[in-house]
C-alpha cells in the first residue's frame, strides 16, 4: 500500500491498520532525515498549511510547525486568543477566510469534540485533527505507538495500561483505537469516577488497582489529570489521587520486571508521576516528543500526496 485510505486524519477510529503501518514506514524515513545535518526536504514546496489552534498547546503546535517546515511547506499560524473569533466570527467563516488565501491543508486543535469532522464536511481542504475536546488526538496515539514499536520492537502482543483521567482524555481514546488495531492488549486504570461507563464496549478491561495493573503490563501510559475539563470533584484530594494512582519509584521497584513509562505531557509532577520516574531511563517521554515530528511529517506528507494527485488529474 502506498497511499492512505482517507483524505483527512480526523481520528484513529477512521483509519486502518494498513494506514498506521504506512504512516510508521514513512515516519521511519523522516526520522532518518531529521537526524541528518541538513534536516529539510523539498517535498511540499507547493503546499500551504494553516495551523489553527483554538486551545492551548506546546508540543503539538510546535511539532506540527516544525514538521511542516522540515517538509518545506509554507506555514501560517492562527491562535484563537488573538483572532477575530473574539469578535464573534464562526468556525466556518474563520476557516473559509483562511482557505480563500489558497491554503491546502488545515491542522486544527479545538475544544469541541467532532470539530474536525464538522469542518471536513463543510470546507474544501485536507483536515488534520490536532486534538478535539475529549474525543480524539490521533497524531498523539500514532507517536505513542511508534515509540512503543521503537523501544520494544513492535506493538502486537504487548500489554499496555493507560492510567488516570480516562474520562476527559482524547489521548486515551485514540490510544485505545491505535493499540487495538496494532494487536496490543489494553487495560485502563484509575478512580471509578474517571473511567467512562462505555469503556467495556471498546474491548478494554478496567483494573482499579494500580499495583495489579503495573504487574500485568509491559507499558504504562500515565495521563494528566485534566482539571480544566472537570466541572466537579472526581476524587477526594490531589494527595489521595497521587497515593492511589501516582507512579512512584517505590511502586516501580516493587515489580519483578522493567516496564516502559510514557506520558503525553504536560506532566503534573508529583501527581500522576514523580519526577524521579519521569526523568528515569524507563521513561520515554522525550522520545515521544521527538518521534512526534517524524510522525507528523509522515501524516502531512501522505495527505499532501493525495491533494497533489487530485490536482494533477
Ligand atoms: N501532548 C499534547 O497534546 O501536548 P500539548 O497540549 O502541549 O500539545
Amino acid at each position: 500500500m502506498s497511499e492512505l485510505s482517507v483524505n483527512h486524519l480526523l481520528g484513529i477510529k477512521y483509519i486502518t491498520e494498513a494506514d498506521i503501518q504506512l504512516i510508521f514506514e514513512t515516519a521511519d524515513h523522516f526520522k532518518e532525515v531529521i537526524n541528518r545535518p541538513i534536516k529539510k526536504v523539498p517535498s511540499l514546496r507547493d503546499i500551504t498549511i494553516a495551523n489553527l489552534f483554538f486551545e492551548n498547546s506546546t508540543r503539538t503546535r510546535l511539532s506540527f510547525e516544525l514538521a511542516e517546515k522540515r517538509l518545506s511547506a509554507d506555514v501560517i499560524n492562527f491562535s484563537a486568543a488573538s483572532s477575530s473569533v473574539k469578535k464573534g466570527e464562526t468556525l466556518i467563516d474563520t476557516v473559509n477566510n483562511i482557505l480563500s488565501m489558497k491554503v491546502d491543508m488545515v491542522v486544527m486543535r479545538h475544544p469541541n469534540p467532532g470539530a474536525g469532522v464538522f469542518l471536513a464536511k463543510h470546507i474544501n481542504a485536507s483536515i488534520v485533527n490536532a486534538g478535539d475536546g475529549a474525543h480524539e488526538h490521533p497524531t498523539q496515539a500514532l507517536l505513542d505507538c511508534f515509540s512503543i514499536r521503537e523501544r520494544l520492537g513492535g506493538v502486537a502482543g504487548k500489554k499496555v495500561v493507560i492510567v488516570g483521567d480516562i474520562l476527559h482524555s482524547r489521548v486515551a481514546l485514540s490510544n485505545i483505537f491505535a493499540l487495538q488495531k496494532l494487536g496490543a492488549s489494553v487495560k485502563v486504570c484509575g478512580p471509578k469516577t474517571l473511567i467512562p461507563k462505555y469503556i467495556g464496549e471498546l474491548g478494554v478491561e478496567v483494573e482499579n488497582n494500580l499495583n495489579a495493573a503495573l504487574n500485568w503490563c509491559d507499558v504504562a501510559n500515565m495521563l494528566r489529570v485534566q482539571n480544566e475539563r472537570m466541572d466537579s470533584s472526581y476524587f477526594p484530594s490531589t494527595r489521595e489521587y497521587a497515593q492511589q494512582y501516582g507512579l512512584t519509584k517505590k511502586r516501580l521497584d516493587s515489580l519483578n520486571k522493567e516496564i516502559v513509562i510514557m506520558h503525553p505531557g504536560p506532566i503534573n509532577r508529583g501527581v500522576e508521576i514523580t519526577s524521579d520516574v519521569a526523568d528515569s531511563k524507563q521513561a520515554i517521554i522525550l522520545d515521544q516528543v521527538q518521534n512526534g515530528v517524524a510522525i507528523r511529517m509522515a501524516v502531512i506528507y501522505l495527505l499532501a500526496s493525495k491533494i497533489k494527485q487530485y490536482e494533477d488529474h
